[in-house]
């Protein structure tokens, strides 16, 4: 049998994964492509780290701290990057193209921002770039998206992407814990990052959306196409209001296309109950799609964690030693059907939950009224509840579909009225389907 040369970089929480699943999988990987695997070589910060995988001390041969021991070794065609962060990675990764390498990625920092010209390269370098675990971690859902679905048109992505987010929503959600404590229970846990920003404010959502809205709708979208707002104001308040009526609020990542043009987002958002998405608990992830023919299927799973993600890793491996064996390497997944086209906000239609603090007069409700009649909204529901304060109330509004432009204009007239104390939340609410 011959032999496939590897070279991995990073030897962390990914990266031992990796390492774990070549050695445990060992035959059965073998065996399907008909070639042993070998890890020549692994790029890491530090050789002075006591490296135990798997029960098993990593040969000090293996490891090395100069690229060069990667990028220059002939023997070297596909490289796995663990390493994780943006501008090395990205050094990284486009040296090992340009040498022909291919190579097989985590990263979605790298691939969010320089997808379409890593893809490029990849193609003018005749190997490949592949993906698979920068989103969902151990859900194959860019293969689904990209080979599975290849048939259909899809029309809808959504997307609980992020597991930090998922679970401290699941604890607020379920156990009436404020967001803070959630949080703090969320990186005690390791499920969150010291520095959490990424994950709760929605950029590493964002993220993914760009990827799989791109790949989704052949169409090159860009992190500043992504209407972006974390979870860190979401107020127990809501999630209760929410429960009562029957919702449950999860950040959602949603794209969709109509007419060409396409709306990516990523927010707190109001799902029915019933929604496939809203039992997604924890730090489980799920991307839900709508294909023009397939209809809705949803794919769950782990969204992170060593081995889950490393079972992505590996399959792209497999994928690429049989390019490789077949000749076809530099044609994968690479040019985008259509140009970018954004939806304005004067054509996005979406329902919306409102709630106000407003003094408690007569007139105040008719105020609101004619401005939502004069922005063309129109109520689903109304209802009003007391505060702890008698001289005010709070009104809790869902409207029908309506024009994102509009209702933003109204919100920003609402801000004017001297009876409204504040405007409380305002959370996009998803219809069943
Ligand atoms: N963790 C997950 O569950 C998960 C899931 C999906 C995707 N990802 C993505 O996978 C990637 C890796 O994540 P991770 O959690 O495995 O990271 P990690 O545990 O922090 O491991 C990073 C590894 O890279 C090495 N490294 C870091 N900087 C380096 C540098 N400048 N030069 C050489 N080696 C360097 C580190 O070396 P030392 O060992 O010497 O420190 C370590 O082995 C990231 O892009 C992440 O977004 C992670």
């Amino acid at each position: 049998m011959d032999t496939i040369h590897v070279g991995l970089i990073g030897l962390g929480t990914v990266g031992s994964g990796v390492y774990t699943l070549l050695r445990r999988h060992k035959s059965e990987l073998e065996f399907q492509v008909g070639h042993t695997i070998q890890i020549d070589k692994i790029l890491v910060s530090s050789l002075n780290k006591a490296r135990v995988i798997d029960g098993e001390e990593v040969s000090s041969k293996l490891l090395t701290t100069n690229f060069d021991d990667i990028l220059g070794n002939a023997l070297i065609q596909i490289v796995i990057e663990v390493m994780g962060g943006e501008t090395l990675a990205k050094e990284y990764i486009e040296k090992l193209l340009q040498a022909g390498k291919t190579v097989i990625t985590a990263n979605k920092d790298v691939l969010a921002k320089y997808g379409v010209e890593l893809n490029a390269l990849a193609v003018k370098n005749q190997c490949d770039l592949f993906y698979e675990a920068s989103v969902g971690g151990g859900i194959p859902i860019i293969r689904s998206l990209v080979e599975g679905l290849a048939s259909d048109k899809i029309m809808r992505i959504m997307g609980i992407v992020n597991g930090t987010t998922n679970y401290i929503l699941t604890k607020m959600s379920n156990e009436d814990m404020d967001y803070s404590v959630a949080l703090k229970l969320a990186q005690d846990l390791g499920f969150a990052e010291p520095d959490p920003t990424g994950d709760v404010e929605g950029l590493d959502a964002a993220r993914k959306m760009v990827i799989l809205s791109s790949l989704g709708f052949s169409m090159p979208i860009t992190l500043e196409d992504v209407y972006t707002h974390g979870i860190s104001q979401v107020s127990i308040v809501d999630i209760q209001f929410a429960k009562t009526l029957g919702y449950v609020i999860k950040l959602i990542g949603f794209s969709q296309i109509l007419d060409g043009e396409v709306e990516v987002s990523v927010q707190p958002t109001f799902l029915p109950k019933e929604h496939p998405l809203a039992s997604v608990n924890n730090e489980n992830n799920a991307v839900y799609l709508c294909g023009e023919a397939v209809g809705q299927t949803m794919f769950f799973g782990p969204g992170a964690g060593s081995l889950p993600t490393a079972t992505s890793i590996v399959s792209d491996l497999i994928t690429s030693i049989k390019r490789l064996q077949l000749g076809i390497r530099g044609s994968h997944l690479v040019s985008f059907k259509h140009e970018r086209r954004i939806k304005s906000e004067n054509k996005i239609m979406a329902k919306f939950y409102l709630r106000l603090t407003v003094e408690d007069k007569v007139g105040v409700l008719n105020q609101i009224t004619s401005i939502f009649a004069k922005e063309e909204l129109s109520f689903e529901s109304v209802v009003q509840k007391p505060t702890k304060n008698p001289d005010d109330a709070q009104l809790i509004i869902i409207t029908h579909e309506v024009v994102l432009s509009n209702y933003l204009r109204a919100l920003r007239q609402l801000k004017q009225l001297d009876h409204i104390k504040h405007i409380d939340s305002s959370y996009r609410v998803v219809s069943n389907g």
